[in-house]
């Protein structure tokens, strides 16, 4: 077979090659294809050469260009830290009361500690922070712990039953009747004396003799955390009882549920797992809910 043959069919030149009749056509690869391959042969002998490429054992090249990603994030990191340490300094170095009376503090408060509140403290206390069942509203001015700056800034550095650290709040309202302090009889007089102190109508009009004989089982079981006037005692984060706000439950199946299986509720210790500025950010703002009402 002749080279330089046409086949017929495609048009294409053939090879001169013939095997059993078939005769191969000559279609080499198109220079573009060759261009481009050439192209990114040179491009990445170029990169090995210029950037970070080859790893050798424990290193590796470092190329011409010594980029490090690890550097310039730190530098990253180094400059937002200096951006932010504008008002992170002042927050750190002032008292919550001059951050609470300062607007362009304020405004950064405000929104780093949503977002902190919303990450941290939500999933317990509620994104609005009015709380639930076992978990206090943080936004009223009824507090179990205190509501000074400091009161705050401890609960939330150390925790309520949770932390080993000696600051942490210890609390226990004890199961009266399920370790059989007090019998059944005695649960049920003295949560009904408990619901008629903030709720005169109903339980002094149910059962008089009920209210009179808790009263005198409060005095005796009670008042040792609770106080004379029920009110409540801050150190060891009994609530007021006279009032209208719950931890767990006003009505009477809740009280006498409270009474007689005890409660120890739980909060995290946050010293080691945010940093101060963050827990500064978070005092003031929960401060600030309160004063909002
Ligand atoms: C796992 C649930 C949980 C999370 C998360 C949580 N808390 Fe609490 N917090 C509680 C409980 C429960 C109490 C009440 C403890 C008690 O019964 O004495 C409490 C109490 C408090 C108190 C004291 C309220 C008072 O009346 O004295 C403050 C302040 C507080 N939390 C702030 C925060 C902040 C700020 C965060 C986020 C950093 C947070 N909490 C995250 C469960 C939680
Ligand atoms: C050792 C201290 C202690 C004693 C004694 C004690 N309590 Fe408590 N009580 C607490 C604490 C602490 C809480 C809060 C529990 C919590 O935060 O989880 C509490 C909570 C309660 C609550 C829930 C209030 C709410 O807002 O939901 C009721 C009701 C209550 N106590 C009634 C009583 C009665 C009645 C007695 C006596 C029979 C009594 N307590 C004795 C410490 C005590």
């Amino acid at each position: 077979m002749a080279i330089g043959e046409r086949d017929p069919h495609s048009g294409h030149l053939t090879t001169g090659h013939e095997w059993n009749g078939i005769k191969e056509l000559n279609t080499p690869v198109p220079r573009a294809v060759w261009f481009f391959l050439i192209l990114t042969v040179l491009f990445s002998i170029g990169w090995w050469i210029l950037m970070p490429a080859w790893p050798l054992g424990k290193t590796y090249t470092k190329g011409l260009l010594e980029r490090d990603e690890r550097q310039l994030v730190n530098e990253r990191l180094e400059r937002e830290r200096m951006k932010r340490s504008d008002w992170t300094s002042p927050i750190l170095a002032r008292s919550a009361q001059a951050i609470l009376a300062d607007p362009v503090l304020m405004n950064a408060v405000r929104e780093d500690g949503a977002r902190l509140f919303g990450d941290n403290c939500a999933a317990c206390h509620g994104m609005s922070a009015r709380g639930g069942m076992g978990f206090p509203d943080l936004t009223d001015n009824d507090w179990l712990w205190g509501g000074s700056a400091d009161d705050i800034a401890r609960t939330i550095d150390f925790g309520v039953n949770s932390s080993k650290s000696p600051y942490s709040h210890r609390s226990q309202m004890l199961a009266f009747g399920r370790d059989g302090i007090l019998d059944n009889d005695a649960v049920i007089a003295v949560a009904t004396y408990v619901r008629s102190l903030s709720d005169a109508t109903s339980a002094r009009g149910d059962s008089p003799q009920a209210v009179a004989t808790g009263r005198t089982i409060f005095a005796e079981n009670c008042t040792s955390c609770h106080g004379a006037d029920a009110k409540g005692n801050r150190e060891l984060g009994a609530p007021d009882l006279t009032d209208t706000t719950w931890l767990y439950g006003g009505d009477l199946q809740t009280v006498y549920t409270t009474i007689n299986e005890g409660r120890q509720g739980e909060m995290p210790a946050w010293e080691m797992r945010l940093n101060p500025v963050e827990r500064k950010i978070l005092t003031v703002y929960v401060l600030n809910l309160g004063r909002h009402r």
